[in-house]
């Protein structure tokens, strides 16, 4: 076959023998797939609450993985840790991101998310040593210099509409973080200062226009935006496009200016940079000088919207489900204070006070858990595959044919009754005690001292239970930037403010997209703290 290959006849034939092969496998495995438990839904389930939180309510119902058929449609759905490490780390390859990456495609192209094998291992290998810890120290600085903005912002807003009885003023939280989070995003990621904390401008516009439009394809049953004329008829096909225009303007600009002044370097010269001295410590900067890499303009630009879209939403959402749970549980507020005010008193963040800052870290990572954004990753099987057995389900385990779509359920494995203690309860503490595992076989249940350092809890402490930025080759990139920067965010806000909700916490409706976020925002009481 492999000289064979070579020729048209044999590219053929080989393609028929794969052909039949994989019709083969999937015709034998349909017997085992037919045995798992299958949730089946009108697709009118799909309206009236989100889709992960009905995802939960099977879980518990079908076991650990089950089928989701909605008429000829039909998903695996898992919540198991050991299915979910088996998918992303054991056998990551023999999957790609199916569904997410058709959405995704058109507005991301060749970025990190969506990328095909073939363009992402080049692109992760150039990415990755851009997150180095000279560059996220050098962020520190960044992310506390924005937060003080929005720390200003409150104050003044403090001082022209505060009621004169209580002391307080109402803000939308939701809409604070998310400013904040784009100005972050901005000058770390392209050096580019939205300054939306404090204005309105086209490209911010353009920013919420194009994520608006990301969540809804991500929750629109047909993909009408792909019929060819669609662009130019539907009217809000049309508005994407013009918000795509201004943001890719915007970005081909500043890919310009870094390559005109281009100075190269090599990796380790980048990486042991002194920052404090550098005037423009971007990661496109970083991508830029790397010597050797001469990547070309679409593919960078196709990277900075990726991490722009990514790194944006994700964050600011962490921010609104952390106070939103702070503020209903005041005894935890109070510790989550008095450790800032012990670590910083009235100082800004450095990067050794995020390491002191113990419980607003686990604050962080407890609102991730609770949470977590997105909340399903998705997957589609490029070649058949035979999935570990389910905790709850069929011990054996299930074979699978090309072409499956999957849900792995994150915020199913972050509150199964199976693995956490009182899933549902906001209990930050709750990493720094290890969980023996003696009901799940093949789990190596909870331990805070397989960290190997790590600040920040993560998937491997709880060996796949906990999985906020994914796992395996294509976990999250911004992850450490993204930890830290929600840590000097919350801690700046706790420095000066008390805070509750306006509302009660059952009227703060929750909508689904790309992340879990209000219907009308997270609005709060905020206060001045007592004495400051
Ligand atoms: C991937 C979560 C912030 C860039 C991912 C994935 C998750 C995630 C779960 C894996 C997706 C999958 O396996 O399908 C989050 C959360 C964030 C956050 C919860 C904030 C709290 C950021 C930031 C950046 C970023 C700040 C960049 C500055 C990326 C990229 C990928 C990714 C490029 C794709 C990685 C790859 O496929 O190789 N993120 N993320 N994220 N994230 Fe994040």
């Amino acid at each position: 076959v492999s000289t064979d290959s070579r020729t048209e006849g044999g590219k053929l034939k080989r393609t028929l023998l794969d052909n039949a092969s994989n019709f083969l496998t999937n015709f034998l495995s349909g017997s085992r797939i037919g045995s798992m438990p299958i949730a089946e839904g009108a697709v009118s389930d799909l309206f009236g609450k989100p889709l992960f939180v009905s995802l939960y309510d099977w879980f518990i119902e079908h076991g650990s993985v089950y089928k989701l058929a909605f008429g000829p449609k039909s998903f695996l759905v898992v919540s198991d840790p050991i299915v979910a490490r088996h998918i992303l780390r054991e056998n990551a390859f023999a999957y790609d991101k199916g569904v997410l990456a058709d959405i995704l495609e058109p507005i991301m192209g060749k970025g990190l998310i969506p990328a095909d094998l073939d363009t992402w291992k080049p692109r992760r290998k150039a990415i990755v040593p851009g997150f180095h810890a000279a560059f996220l120290e050098a962020m520190v600085k960044v992310f506390g210099d924005c937060s003080e903005r929005t720390v200003k912002k409150l104050e003044a807003m403090l001082l022209t509409t505060q009621d004169d009885k209580t002391k307080h003023v109402e803000i939308d939280m939701e809409a604070e973080f998310s400013s904040l989070a784009l100005d972050i995003i901005g000058l770390c990621v392209f050096n580019y200062d939205f300054g939306s904390v404090t204005r309105e401008s086209p490209v911010i516009k353009a920013v919420y226009g194009t994520l608006f439009e990301a969540e809804h394809r991500s929750t629109f049953y047909i993909p009408y935006w792909k019929f060819p004329l669609a662009r130019w008829l539907v009217p809000r096909q049309r508005k994407f496009h013009e918000d795509l225009k201004v943001i890719n303007d915007c970005l081909d600009n500043l890919i310009t200016t870094a390559k005109a002044t281009r100075q190269e370097d090599d990796i380790e010269a980048l990486q042991g940079r002194d920052y404090s001295k550098v005037k423009d410590a971007s990661l496109l900067r970083f991508l830029v000088d790397m010597k050797g890499e001469d990547v070309d303009d679409k593919q960078l630009r196709d990277d900075l919207m990726t991490m722009l879209i990514a790194g944006h939403e994700t964050t600011a959402a962490v921010l609104t489900w952390a106070v939103f749970m702070l503020a209903q549980n005041p005894d935890k507020l109070v510790k989550a204070q008095t450790e800032v005010d012990t670590i910083l008193g009235q100082r800004k963040p450095t990067f050794e006070c995020v390491k002191k800052l113990q419980y607003i870290r686990l604050i962080i990572a407890e609102a991730l858990r609770l949470y977590p954004q997105p909340p399903l990753l998705i997957r589609r099987a490029l070649k058949p595959d035979t999935l570990p057995g389910g905790y709850k389900g069929d011990k054996d385990g299930y074979s699978i044919s090309q072409g499956t779509d999957i849900f792995i359920s994150v915020y199913n494995l972050h509150r199964s009754p199976y693995l956490w203690d009182n899933p549902h309860k906001f209990e930050p503490e709750r990493f720094l005690v290890p969980k023996d595992n003696k009901d799940i076989e093949g789990w190596a249940g909870f331990s805070p001292y397989r960290s190997q350092g790590a600040l920040y809890p993560n998937e491997v402490i709880s060996d796949f239970a906990f999985l906020p930025f994914g796992g395996g080759p294509r976990k999250c990139v911004g992850d450490q930037f993204a930890l830290m920067e929600s840590t000097v965010g919350l801690a700046m806000l706790l420095q000066k403010f008390d805070l509750e909700l306006k509302d009660s916490p059952e009227s703060v409706q929750i909508v689904t997209g790309a992340t879990i976020h209000t219907k009308n925002g997270l609005w709060c009481k905020i206060k001045r703290r007592e004495g400051l």
